[in-house]
């Protein structure tokens, strides 16, 4: 068919692309009409999974309709043009506020908005480094050889930090039954070098906290005894949001002496779409002043504390929204339903027969972590492919880090859309792959290597 035939039947019966290849390698000698482009990338999604079934994601898959107003209202704003947009600033630093206020900062303090708790991890992180050197250089010691103690059940995050910005990462390895760390753990790790301890507030492997006072009590305790002074950073990525509502009279915040920073993503159960995060200070000397840029390319002196320059704005205005609409109250209320379904889950999956569910009964987040309990003849990865097969359900599994390795999980979040209902069908589904699994045997390898494996996003 002539060049301009194709074009004219595409223009009668639709998308030229029904019979020709997408444009997907070079870069395109002509455009099309608006409504092939939408069409063509609507198409190409419908083979993306349905985040819904998503039982892998921390990040929210569903907002209210009025928030997403907000955001397709907003899309066009940058957010770092403050000189611009001084309200949209100014909603930042109500965020910050509110933040601080839940995480218990003893007076005004700062902190920034990031695209997610990576970039609130890499500057926090910075911080620490930069206020290290700053002490040691004050005491004419050399400033060589930083090191970050952490466990083996933080996110890949920090790992990244210690190569990206030359830092020893000094890695508490689990145990093969203790999924999280304790004073006891970081103590040999920590000497004149170390810039920080970094403790999880609800591990992206099981959900459950580090001992967060008692490492904090260690930490006073070297301050006291030896006059080293080693911050405590806590990656709250997902539990910042949660802790407070279903337990707040544990103390892991900024009621806590050495707690001198904290993350937490807004786009996990802050309840927000991605890319948001937050980094909260102690207080205002807790940032490295070198650390902050002044600028005034955008028309007006502002002071920077970012990876990135240009971003959206909306996010940050959707956060606003959630903390407005739903309040300590309404946290509390959806975090209780989470809670309630993810005991729900539990306890149907305990009814299924050959698992166990890890950390029952302490203090989670709301998600159920659980594997076989023996050997049924298929494993965890079986598990993950069948749902998938049957009814589309993507439950990540995978192994623990070292040394828990040999460990294999599986884990569902269940979020605000993971309704009863919906509970009970995931449930029967899993029994149902089960049943299927004990007849026909194991995944085959191409499938198992299809499975669904990431821990943390
Ligand atoms: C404990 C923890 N820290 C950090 C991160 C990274 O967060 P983000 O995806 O917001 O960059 C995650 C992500 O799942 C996490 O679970």
């Amino acid at each position: 068919m002539a060049e301009n035939d194709v074009d004219r039947f595409a223009e009668r019966f639709g998308n030229r692309f029904l019979t020709e290849d997408d444009p997907f390698n070079e870069f395109p000698a002509v455009g099309m009409e608006p409504v092939e482009a939408m069409r063509l990338i609507d198409e190409d999604l419908v083979l993306d999974g349905i985040p819904e079934r998503n039982l892998a994601t921390f990040v929210t898959t569903w907002m209210e309709p009025e928030a997403q107003r907000i955001i397709a209202a907003n899309l066009h704003r940058n957010f770092i043009d403050h000189a611009e947009y001084p309200q949209t600033a100014e909603i930042e630093q109500r965020c910050i506020r509110m933040l601080a206020h839940l995480f218990h900062a003893p007076g005004e303090t700062t902190g920034a908005r990031t695209q997610g708790s990576s970039e609130a991890i890499m500057l926090g992180a910075l911080s620490l480094k930069w206020n290290w050197r700053q002490r040691r250089e004050a005491a004419g010691a050399a400033t060589d050889r930083p090191n970050l103690v952490f466990g083996g059940d933080v996110h890949v995050v920090w790992e990244k930090f210690c190569r990206y910005f030359d830092v020893e990462p000094r890695i508490v390895p689990l145990q093969p039954d203790k999924f999280t760390i304790g004073a006891e753990d970081v103590e040999p790790h920590i000497d004149e070098n170390t810039i920080g301890v970094a403790a999880v507030l609800g591990t992206t492997f099981t959900g459950h906290a580090d001992d967060i006072g008692g490492i904090n009590d260690f930490l006073v305790q070297l301050k006291n005894d030896k006059g080293l002074d080693v911050p405590l950073h806590i990656d709250a990525a997902s539990g910042g949001f949660v802790w407070p509502f279903l337990y707040p009279d544990h103390e892991w915040d900024f009621r806590l002496e050495q707690v001198r920073s904290i993350n937490v993503s807004g786009h996990k159960y802050g309840l927000v779409y991605p890319g948001i995060g937050w980094l909260v200070f102690r207080e205002e000397a807790d940032l490295a002043p070198d650390l902050v840029f002044l600028e005034n390319y955008l028309g007006k002196t502002d002071k920077t504390f970012t990876l990135n320059f240009s971003t959206g704005s909306a996010m940050v205005l959707a956060q606003y929204y959630t903390l407005i609409r739903f309040g300590h109250a309404g946290y509390s209320r959806v975090m209780s339903v989470m809670q309630e379904n993810a005991q729900f889950l539990t306890k149907r999956i305990s009814e299924i027969g050959p698992f166990q569910v890890i950390g029952e009964g302490e203090q989670q987040l709301p998600l159920v972590a659980f594997n076989l309990a023996e050997d049924v003849g298929y494993d965890e990865f079986d598990v993950a492919w069948q749902v998938a097969a049957e009814r589309g359900w993507m439950l990540p599994a995978y192994t623990m880090p070292p040394k828990a390795d040999h460990v294999r999980m599986l884990r569902a979040l269940v979020k605000l859309n993971l309704s009863h209902a919906l509970v009970h069908t995931l449930a029967d589904d899993i029994a149902e792959a089960c049943e299927t699994l004990a007849k026909k045997g194991g995944a085959t390898d191409r499938e198992r290597q299809k499975v669904k494996t990431g821990v943390g996003y």
